[in-house]
């Protein structure tokens, strides 16, 4: 008997799908990354490593979720006993990422009402760090900041209720109305931003194509983890979302659809955040590169900044961008923390209820540390190195198992071959054995020895300049306590009841 929660429709699956793919990474990580990485040649690197690696992962996600129907400790189990580990290990990355995602989504729900009188005045930068954030230096705590606080519980009571209502009446629903809502307000960002004075010059810094840069490894890294990260592949979610699919479903058209309306709307968010930078240029008569920052500092001090400097309606312009990021925001996390709902529902046989209490309750919970005064500085650290040695890291690993150790490649293949309208090829497969595991391997290589041996180009030689101890437990410890419990979780004993193993069974001999 069949008693997996189901998506009601496909178009319900693939907007819970894209609602995962597109989030802060899409808005206001990709057009840094594109422009620190030598603008239009990161194109290159980036179409290269979404064509080999972020669409082929996605259709292999998508494919064992479809095919071993579990979350993806039970997915990976069934696959094989020995790869437990492997799911636990993304379900433990995504359970560090909610804690800290959530975070930000707090503080654009805190700038959206900022917003509506620009109560951040003419210093944002000093507004961010000092008044809003009163922020103390790398690895001190400091007390807790009411204006994170406060938001950051409004935004775990909204995505656990939204968990806590189930697949089709929770994670469907809300992605029928924050989906289409996000692409109303950001076509309407986009529109007026290409159309300011200025729009034109920072449209040619984004798409002036650097070549000399294509040729830095730094270029690679940064494509790869920005499509990981982008697609949500390689933490354990498009495996969940995906084993919700009904068994007649259709999988590589639908990756590709995810794959490419992600693409899409990165490429438009590009646009948008480099017209208005164009803006900026312009009323400051400096060139682009000089009003271009990362990260935090894009959304939340360039941002307002622009805001300010806007012709007209100011303030709804600067609600709608904070809000887009709000709505883009919240329908990752809820797909983020979906991973470990499931993962202790299935192997604790409890109810989906108590695994949203118990699993987003303990997320909950740890982020709170993030809403202290220091918690921007454990914020980039986790972030850094749970992307590149939790999501990357997984990625390859996750690749060199199946392709290389189960030779699971070619089930796989067949299998999403019988439910699809399109075929797979060689492409998958070569890209899957061969390409991903060459420039993945070479990029992990690098990636380790800059972090292990301080080859960063800062004070410290570490990452952003930060001192030693901090880097090692907001760093390293993180990521590696991810995969340690990953591990653990592994050993722990699956929770059987009589009625359960015979749904486990009759649906072992289904799958096969
Ligand atoms: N895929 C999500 C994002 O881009 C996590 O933010």
């Amino acid at each position: 008997m069949e008693t997996r929660s189901q998506w009601g429709t496909r178009a319900g699956f693939i907007l819970a799908a894209v609602g995962s793919a597109v989030g802060l990474g899409n808005i206001w990580r990709f057009p840094a990354e594109a422009y620190a990485n030598g603008g239009g040649a990161f194109f290159i690197p980036y179409l290269f490593a979404l064509l080999t690696a972020g669409i082929p992962i996605l259709i292999m996600e998508f494919t064992l979720g479809h095919k071993y129907r579990g979350s993806a400790p039970l997915t990976f189990k069934r696959m094989n006993k020995k790869t437990e580990w492997v799911g636990w290990w993304g379900v433990a990355v995504a359970f560090v990422i909610s804690t800290y995602y959530s975070v930000i989504i707090a503080w654009a729900i805190s700038y959206s009402i900022f917003s509506l009188n620009l109560s951040w005045g003419s210093d944002t930068e000093g507004f961010l760090f000092n008044e809003h954030l009163n922020l103390v230096d790398a690895g001190q705590i400091g007390s807790f900041v009411p204006g994170v606080l406060i938001p950051l519980i409004i935004v775990w009571i909204v995505v656990l209720g939204v968990l806590f209502a189930g697949v089709k009446k929770g994670i469907e629903m809300a992605n029928r109305i924050f989906i289409p809502a996000l692409v109303i307000v950001f076509l309407i960002i986009v529109i007026r931003a290409v159309t300011l004075p200025g729009a034109m010059q920072g449209l040619n810094a984004f798409f002036s194509p650097d070549f000399s840069s294509i040729l830095s490894p730094d270029v690679w890294v940064a494509a790869y983890g920005q499509i990981f990260f982008s697609l949500s592949i390689a933490f354990a979610i498009m495996i969940t979302y995906s084993s919700y699919l009904p068994k007649k479903s259709d999988i590589t058209n639908n990756a590709f659809i995810v794959g490419f309306g992600n693409s899409s709307f990165e490429l438009l968010a590009g646009i948008g955040v480099f017209g208005v930078l164009g803006f900026m240029a312009m009323q400051a008569n400096v060139p682009v590169d000089e009003v271009v920052a990362g990260g935090v500092g894009l959304a939340f001090v360039v941002f307002p900044q622009i805001i300010n400097e806007f012709p007209a309606m100011n303030e709804l312009f600067g609600f709608l961008f904070f809000a887009s990021l709000v709505l883009a925001g919240l329908s990752s996390l809820i797909s983020i923390t979906e991973t470990y709902v499931a993962g202790l529902a299935d192997k604790f046989k409890i109810s989906r209820g108590k695994a949203v209490l118990f699993g987003g309750g303990l997320a909950a919970l740890i982020s709170f540390l993030y809403a202290t005064q220091g918690g921007l500085n454990f914020l980039d650290a986790v972030d850094y190195f749970i992307n590149q040695f939790g999501v990357a890291l997984l990625g390859l690993v996750e690749v060199i198992m199946i392709a290389w150790f189960l030779r699971e490649l070619k089930g796989l293949q067949s299998h999403a071959n019988e439910f699809s309208d399109i075929r797979l090829g060689s492409w998958w497969t070569i890209s899957l054995t061969v390409i991903t595991p060459i420039v993945l391997g070479f990029m992990m290589y690098q990636l380790f020895t800059r972090n292990l041996f301080q080859q960063f180009d800062t004070p410290t030689g570490n990452y952003e300049g930060y001192p030693d101890a901090f880097i090692m437990y907001s760093g390293w410890a993180v990521a590696a306590a991810a995969l340690i419990v990953g591990i653990a979780m592994s050993f722990t004993k699956w929770k059987s009841t009589k009625q359960s193993n015979e749904e486990s069974e009759s649906r072992e001999e289904k799958i096969k």
